[in-house]
């Protein structure tokens, strides 16, 4: 369901600014990588997939693709030479990409833990790696992006979990690793947010429906997020004018933690 609602405008609060999205082919990625590139960023955007990161790009001229994927632990340095390559520099790293992974304990196996993991932490890291000599040079920032379940615990998909759990530790940790440099690292917790979420972790449609009555039933804003509705706070944590905040989590999501 598409909301009508004014779009914020940052219009300009990044141009000249050279931002990586990752996981910019769909969701919360396809919509801050156009968001970036409205307030006037040259985006770089990552993804498996070039078709669908062709389409992201479509009518936003400042957007660039690189199709890679992000569990290969070489891709987050060719990303950020890719970056470096077409702009010269890196102010902003969106470590959106993820997965959601089912997995109860009794089903949990090893290949299984170390697919999510090398998704949803180790390529953030390599990414946060790989930039940071640009990000020191810049200002810059991080963002990544976490889940309300990297706080709260989720029964059958503990290691999903505990994956963003970890990012947002990661995020604390190097906010104040990377003070020193200038570097500032936030992060913001979607709710349930209309994307291909549900569907990239194999549930069928009739599962993944029930899922989002259930998810917006239990919302006091009464409904699931919009990836647009999320974005918009990826780029104020991001804002070169957000000068002193660092370290923080943002949860986005019409309330539901509340209850
Ligand atoms: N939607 C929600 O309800 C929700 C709630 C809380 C947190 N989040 C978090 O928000 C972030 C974005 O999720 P979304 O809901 O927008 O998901 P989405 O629509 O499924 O988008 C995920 C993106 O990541 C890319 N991706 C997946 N695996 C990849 C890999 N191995 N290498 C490179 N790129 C990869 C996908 O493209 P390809 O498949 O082409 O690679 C796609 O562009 C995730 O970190 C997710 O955990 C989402």
């Amino acid at each position: 369901m598409v909301h009508d609602r004014p779009q914020a405008d940052l219009n300009g609060h990044f141009t000249g600014k050279v931002v990586i999205v990752t996981g910019a082919g769909s969701g919360i990625g396809r919509a801050a990588a156009r968001a970036f590139a409205r307030a006037g960023a040259h985006v770089l955007g990552v993804a498996r997939r070039k078709e669908t990161l062709e389409e992201t790009a479509a009518g936003h001229p400042r957007v660039a693709v690189h199709a890679a994927d992000l569990r290969d632990p070489h891709t987050p340095q060719q990303v950020v030479d890719a970056a470096v390559g077409l702009w010269g520099r890196v102010d902003v790293l969106v470590n959106n990409a993820g997965a959601t992974k089912m997995m109860p304990l009794a089903d949990t196996t090893a290949d299984g833990v170390t697919d999510l993991f090398a998704l949803n932490v180790t390529a953030p890291s390599l990414l946060a790696g790989a930039a940071l000599p640009h990000l020191r040079g810049a200002a810059g920032s991080i963002v990544n992006v976490s889940s309300t379940y990297g706080h709260r615990p989720l029964p059958g998909g503990a290691h999903y979990a505990a994956s963003k759990a970890a990012l947002e530790h990661l995020t604390r940790s190097w906010a104040v690793e990377l003070a020193a440099d200038g570097v500032r690292v936030n992060a913001v917790a979607p709710g349930p947010t209309e994307s291909q979420a549900l569907a990239a972790a194999g549930l069928p449609e009739p599962v993944i429906e029930q899922i989002k009555r259930d998810e917006a039933a239990r919302i006091p804003l009464g409904r699931r997020g919009e990836p647009d509705e999320v974005a918009v706070w990826i780029l104020r944590l991001a804002d070169p004018a957000a000068t002193w905040l660092t370290g923080q989590i943002l949860t986005v999501d019409g309330g539901l933690e509340l209850t």
